[in-house]
């Protein structure tokens, strides 16, 4: 078994330890010591030891005080995100990269080191995706997609074939992107967008088809 610390314990920190859960169900591979976070709310507080987790302390106190292990940024925000991890693997601490055991992957598939691959994904052919992405709940992901580092992926949206998808771009839930478009550097689709032209970088759109 491997130490493992989920860095950030809001709703989706939380929802990557499901993740651990169902990956050791099927082969013990992670042993989860806990939660970092500079901030914790009370309400998430309570949340992690409802389920049974615990706090471990801030990033200064954790990188301080632990012997590095692996560690899985469970932070939505890329910039956030982007931060906090190069803080852990400055230290010397391996982005551990899961995989739900329901997510399908066809041939000739790159999932980049640190990602998140959450229940119900489909990711088919050809795809090459960059490090740290967080693939949430049952979205699908078509051939020859390329997405960059630090990408969130709501849940539900459905990428189309030959897509080009930058550092740090959010696709809100239930967007769809379709087929060979960019969304630039930064950009973000809202939720229940259709995408139906190119999106320049740190640009937001939103709506169908979407502006
Ligand atoms: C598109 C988005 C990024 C815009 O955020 P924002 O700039 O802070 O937008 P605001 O909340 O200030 O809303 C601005 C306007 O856009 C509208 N709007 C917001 N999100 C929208 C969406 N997804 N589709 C259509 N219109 C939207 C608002 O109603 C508001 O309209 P108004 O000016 O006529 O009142 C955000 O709403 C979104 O969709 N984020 C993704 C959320 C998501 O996926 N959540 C699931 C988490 S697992």
């Amino acid at each position: 078994m491997k130490d493992l610390v989920i860095v950030g314990c809001g709703g989706f920190g939380r929802e990557v330890e499901d993740v651990v859960d169902a990956i050791n169900q099927e082969q013990p591979t992670w042993r989860v010591l806990g939660y970092v976070d500079d901030a914790p709310s009370d309400v998430n507080a309570a949340l992690v030891s409802r389920r049974g987790s615990q706090l471990l302390g801030s990033v200064d106190e954790v990188l301080a005080h632990r012997e590095p292990a692996h560690f899985v940024v469970g932070i939505g925000r890329a910039d956030f995100r982007r931060a906090v991890d190069a803080r852990f693997r400055e230290a010397g601490w391996e982005p551990a990269t899961l995989i739900h055991p329901t997510v399908t992957i066809g041939a000739d598939v790159v999932v980049g080191d640190g990602s998140v691959i959450c229940a119900g994904v489909r990711i088919t052919t050809n795809v090459r995706l960059g490090y740290s992405n967080h693939i949430n709940l049952n979205t699908t992901i078509g051939h020859d997609v390329v997405a960059g580092d630090f990408v969130s992926i709501n849940p539900l949206v459905a990428v189309s074939g030959w897509v080009e998808i930058g550092d740090d771009v959010l696709l809100g839930t239930q967007c769809c992107v379709l087929q060979g478009l960019s969304l630039g550097h930064g950009s973000t689709a809202g939720a229940g967008s259709c995408v139906v032209k190119d999106v320049p970088a740190a640009t937001v759109v939103k709506g169908v088809p979407a502006r």
